[in-house]
């Protein structure tokens, strides 16, 4: 629950954007308390809560309102840890993460992730420089077995299989709107494929320099790219956005 009249929302991904310059991630906090009045703070990270909470007692992250998690398949409450109600009422139709787990396991070229970043709503595998076809095919694979899924590849590596509709981008949609703080009042940012869905919510999207090729070639008029990399192309991101608002 924000207790604060929020009027605006910032969204970030945090490996590879927000983390990954330490000097750069001061400023951000130091920024994000100056503002925290009026502004709110979501993380949107491919990890779960936990792992994202061990971040913050690690680096300089400031505290967020809310951790969107698990690639967008869980929606916290912070410090409350609450999930956000509703949200997999949303998602998860025909879908069971036992039967994709089943059902690739003769595909021996797909490497199983770590048992601790799988749950009910994500399974996810390393597979090497797998094209567009070969993601097709996986997930229509999994459609001949009833399964709708929502597949997300990032950094030439990581693929992700979700319930239908779930990502980050429809995540922190939905938590805007339960906040009730409209697209375009949403920056998000990030670096890699995971972050895609954030790119096309009618949010205004920040791409930071050191972003994996898969992000970097998204363009529009709500896709600023940045100079800088990790947090500092967050704020200058932030900056552009805020210069260049009409609503304001
Ligand atoms: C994070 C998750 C991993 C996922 C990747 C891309 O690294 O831990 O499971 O595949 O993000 O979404
Ligand atoms: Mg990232």
């Amino acid at each position: 629950m924000i207790e604060r009249d929020v009027d605006r929302l910032i969204v970030s991904d945090l490996d590879g954007t927000l983390l990954g310059d330490d000097k750069a991630l001061q400023r951000f906090t130091g920024w994000r308390e100056r503002h925290r009045d009026t502004v709110a703070l979501a993380f949107a990270s491919g990890r779960f809560y936990g792992s994202v909470v061990q971040s913050m007692q690690q680096t300089a992250l400031p505290e967020p309102d809310a951790i969107v998690g698990g690639v967008g398949t869980e929606i916290h409450d912070y410090p409350s840890g609450q999930e956000i109600p509703g949200w997999h009422e949303e998602i998860g139709q025909n879908w069971d993460a036992e039967r994709v787990r089943d059902i690739f396991s003769s595909h021996s070229e797909m490497e199983l992730q770590p048992e601790k970043w799988h749950s009910d709503y994500k399974v996810s595998y390393f597979l090497e420089d797998a094209d567009r076809e070969q993601l097709d095919a996986l997930k229509d694979e999994l459609k001949e077995h009833g399964i709708e899924s929502e597949v997300i590849y990032s950094s030439n590596r990581d693929l992700d299989f979700l319930p239908a509709r779930a990502n980050k981008g429809s995540a922190a949609a939905y938590l805007a709107k339960h906040w009730g703080i409209p697209a375009e009042r949403v920056i998000a940012s990030g670096d890699s494929g995971n972050d895609h869905t954030l790119m096309e919510q009618g949010f205004r999207g920040i791409v930071v320099a050191n972003a994996q090729p898969e992000l970097k070639k998204i363009t529009g008029p709500h896709i600023y790219h940045a100079q800088n990399g990790y947090a500092a192309g967050v704020l200058e991101g932030i900056e552009y956005w805020w210069n260049t608002d009409e609503s304001d």
